[in-house]
């Protein structure tokens, strides 16, 4: 039997496999690449840039929970100049395309971050994220109303001719309703599901275990909230969806793409295992090996309900 196909296409890009990092869980690389070689993903996406340098919250900022994660970074990075001029040189030597998430505090900084990106050598698309938890300004507050949505990528659309990915949040009532806003403001492609905000208390010391008080929550926790989350919105939209949300293993990697995802994102089995990726691409190729399948592209949806 020839190799199985396990490119897909997303947003006009053709990814040589459906595996990429959650953005915000990867940094810009850098870290990674000593434990594995990048050129085996089928993309790479990196840590929410914003225009101005981010600190971050306060720490801290982390906490573990029964099988999950809170984070409050609260977009640490090092700001647009900086990625341009250090980390781009960096992730342009890899063959993947690389997706860059960018996060504004208004409509008028996702326009120029995207203007600006566009610009620059090596950067396939955009993820925009309108659906990060943990920021005063900006961040969520664009991705929980279907109106704030379409107009943040209304406005970056008529900016790019760079494919537009946009990162949605779980924390609303309907995130159908967020994501057929998206598609039809322009999006190329949806990626879902963000964090689950929560929160976790120090007994003892009656605080919250995070100096932001919320978080937001991620890690095999959240994983069945977002595969239904995932598969509501892949039957809600024609767009590719990137499923994300306590990916571990193939298979919950098949289980996302069973849903109706074409492409999957993982993040937090990363920090403590940093070749998940690749052991999800392995587990991937053996799965349609064994099942006698030629093309993943097959199982896009293909869960019998
Ligand atoms: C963060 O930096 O706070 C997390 C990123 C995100 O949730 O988008």
């Amino acid at each position: 039997m020839p190799l199985p196909n396990l490119s897909v296409n997303i947003a006009g890009l053709r990814l040589q496999n459906p595996v990429m990092p959650a953005s915000g869980t990867f940094g810009f690389g850098e870290e990674y690449s000593r434990f594995f070689d990048l050129n085996l993903l089928g993309a790479i996406v990196v840590k929410a840039v914003t225009l101005k340098p981010a600190p971050g919250n306060p720490p801290p900022r982390l906490a573990e929970t029964a099988s999950g994660l809170l984070n409050s970074i609260g977009l640490q990075n090092p700001g647009l100049e900086v990625f341009i001029r250090e980390k781009m040189p960096f992730l342009r030597r890899f063959k993947p395309p690389v997706i860059v998430n960018i996060a504004g505090k208004t409509l008028e900084e996702y326009v120029e971050l995207a203007e600006r990106l566009s610009e620059v050598e090596g950067v396939a698309a955009l993820e925009v994220n309108i659906s990060c938890p943990n920021v005063k300004e900006g961040g969520v507050a664009f991705g929980v109303d279907p109106k704030m949505a379409a107009g943040v990528i209304t406005a970056v659309r008529r900016r790019t001719p760079l494919p537009i990915i946009a990162k949605l949040t779980p924390n609303v009532t309907d995130i159908t309703e967020i994501a057929r806003a998206a598609e039809d403001a322009g999006c190329d492609a949806v990626s879902l599901i963000n964090t689950l905000q929560g929160m976790a208390i120090d007994v003892e010391r009656r605080r919250p275990l995070l100096a932001n008080v919320v978080g937001g929550l991620s890690g095999p926790a959240i994983k069945p909230v977002a595969l239904y989350a995932v598969w509501r919105v892949a039957r809600a939209v024609k767009i590719p969806v990137i499923g994300m949300g306590g990916i571990r293993t193939a298979t919950d990697a098949l289980e996302f793409m069973l849903a109706g995802a074409r492409a999957v994102a993982v993040g937090t089995a990363t920090f403590t295992r940093p070749t998940a990726m690749v052991e999800i691409i392995e587990g991937l190729r053996e799965y349609l090996h064994r099942n006698n399948i030629n093309d993943i592209n097959e199982l896009v949806g293909a869960i019998k309900v």
